[in-house]
């Protein structure tokens, strides 16, 4: 296990405030845990520290969003060269969470073709800190990641930057995960305590490391949660997650 982060238990707090909590209240318990966790993945690896990293999970919901951007502004305190990249092509968030209107301009549209990489990476209001937002829901998102034009686009970040974090889509059926897990440096399962099925994570490993990808950990996210004032927000999104991305294209 890679770190255990605390279920962050306000009323007052919204997907975006949560998601810069590091930067907004770094001596929260979350910011503190975000810290702990950065430091036991670049002491746990033998050998060199990972520079790209995805997060994905097994079931949705978890917090891998939530917890890409943290991970982001944590590593900026070092003042690293950071590209976050939204590869959930099926049902993105953080352009939401980044505020970013628009965002017909995205990895689809370069893995597609009809943009260049100029044209869809942005700043971001933290210095030092890239973005570049899913663009359009493709027919085919697994198909576009499998490009070896989305290979030769991380191979080249990579010298670019000094982080590279994906946020992914849960794992459960999508084909994109274990593409992108054999392109990265280092896959972080996220996962919910009492909430991740022990088969699912143990198929999980296999899979991964069948492809030659390499596992850091699992980070449990959501710790202590359940108590006073708990967000539910699970079976609404679950449900999405399995009704579309087979379908005719969403918005
Ligand atoms: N540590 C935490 N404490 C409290 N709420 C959290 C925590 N981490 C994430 N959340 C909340 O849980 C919800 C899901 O988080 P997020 O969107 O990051 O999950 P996800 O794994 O990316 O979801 P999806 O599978 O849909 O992509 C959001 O409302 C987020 O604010
Ligand atoms: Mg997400």
């Amino acid at each position: 296990m890679l770190g255990l982060i605390p279920f962050s238990d306000n009323d007052q707090s919204d997907d975006r405030e949560l998601a810069f909590k590091f930067y907004n209240d770094p001596k929260s318990p979350l910011a503190e845990a975000i810290r702990t966790t950065m430091f036991s993945i670049e002491l746990s690896s033998s050998e060199t520290p990972p520079r790209t990293i995805m997060l994905t999970s097994v079931l949705p919901n978890v917090g891998k969003s939530t917890l890409s951007c943290n991970f982001c502004l944590s590593l900026l305190t070092s003042k690293a060269k950071v590209l976050l990249i939204d590869t959930d092509l099926r049902k993105p968030t953080l352009h939401e969470i980044f505020a970013i209107k628009d965002n017909t301009r995205g990895l689809s549209s370069f893995l597609a073709g009809t943009l260049t990489l100029q044209e869809v990476l942005r700043k971001t209001q933290f210095e030092n800190l890239f973005f570049i937002p899913s663009g359009p829901i493709p027919p085919n998102p697994a198909e576009l990641l499998a490009s070896s034009r989305m290979r030769n686009f991380i191979a080249t970040a990579a010298k670019n930057f000094d982080y590279i974090i994906i946020d992914t889509p849960p794992f459960h059926g999508f084909a994109e995960i274990l593409i992108l897990s054999n392109m990265v440096d280092g896959v972080i399962l996220v996962g919910e305590l009492n909430n991740t099925p022990r088969e699912g994570v143990e198929y999980f490993r296999k899979a991964v490391t069948n492809v030659g990808g390499r596992i850091l950990g699992v980070l449990v996210n959501k710790a202590g949660k359940g108590g006073k004032g708990y967000r539910y927000y699970g079976s609404y999104k679950y449900q999405n997650y399995y009704t579309y991305g087979y379908g005719p294209q969403e918005k």
